[in-house]
């Protein structure tokens, strides 16, 4: 079964890179499994380059309100006009760099999801938290306080989860595969704890430094139903040799 391929462009390249990538994405036949987060100014280009194709598209954060007097932010309604099927909510660096919390993440997701827009949420520990072996708790209140949200206020759709240790995100220090389905298989059972009718509207996929490489043996574990790939996702012919990996 294809695995879910997402690519996290971050703050980079230009437009001559972003239309590079995305004609090359459409030229791949059986992309249904394949989606691109790119920066705002690039959704328009990803519209038009693969409007044709089974791809998807999105951006990598949102405002979680609606439309208003909101200097600088992008509501779902927008990213829904430029033909956005998924959005990256509480990435590490935007937890990080803007402090944003669950609360916020959670609200995001609702607003995502409100308007056909289907959330992936990312979640994961930073080195500190794993050395002191309380990960699985940390990101079991991640989770606890997004998914319970979604469901208090009945959200709709379909949810990912990404999980991404922060230690591993453009490290080059990818998570021992084992080390990957141990936490996945966690987090279904804290989603199964939570509900078993939100569990199953639910995947759950791994990032950080993943490559070709190391790609197989993180889609061979139980619960990992595919990767968000930063860095390795811009380079053109690791990209399309990913995808195929995920494909088959
Ligand atoms: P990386 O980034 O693949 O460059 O580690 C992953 C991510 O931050 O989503």
């Amino acid at each position: 079964m294809s695995k879910l391929f997402v690519a996290n462009w971050k703050m980079h390249g230009h437009a001559g890179l972003a239309k590079k990538l995305l004609s090359v994405a459409a030229s791949l036949d059986d992309i249904e499994n394949v989606a691109v987060m790119v920066p705002y100014p690039y959704l328009y280009l990803a519209q038009q380059e693969l409007a044709n194709t089974a791809a998807i598209w999105g951006a990598q954060t949102l405002s979680m309100y609606s439309q208003g007097a909101f200097t600088g932010e992008v509501c779902a309604e927008m990213l829904s006009e430029f033909g956005c099927k998924m959005v990256l909510v509480g990435h590490s660096e935007r937890r990080s760099g803007w402090g944003e919390l669950d609360d916020l993440i959670a609200n995001q997701a609702l607003v995502a999801s409100s308007n056909g827009i289907k959330p992936i949420i990312c979640v994961g520990e930073d080195l500190a938290c794993r050395e002191k072996g309380v990960h699985f708790q940390y990101v079991k209140s991640q989770i606890e306080t997004v998914s319970k949200f979604l469901i208090e206020n009945k959200a709709k759709g379909e949810f990912v989860f990404a999980y991404e240790p922060i230690w591993a995100i453009g490290s080059g220090r990818a998570a021992n595969a084992d080390e990957v389905e141990k936490m996945h298989l966690f987090i279904r059972e804290c989603l199964l704890q939570i509900s078993i009718e939100f569990s199953s509207r639910c995947i759950i996929i791994y990032g950080g430094s993943v490559n070709k490489s190391n790609l197989e043996s993180l889609l061979t574990k139980q619960d990992v139903g595919g990767v968000l790939v930063g860095g390795a996702s811009l380079k053109v012919n690791e990209f399309i040799d990913m995808v195929n990996i995920c494909k088959a």
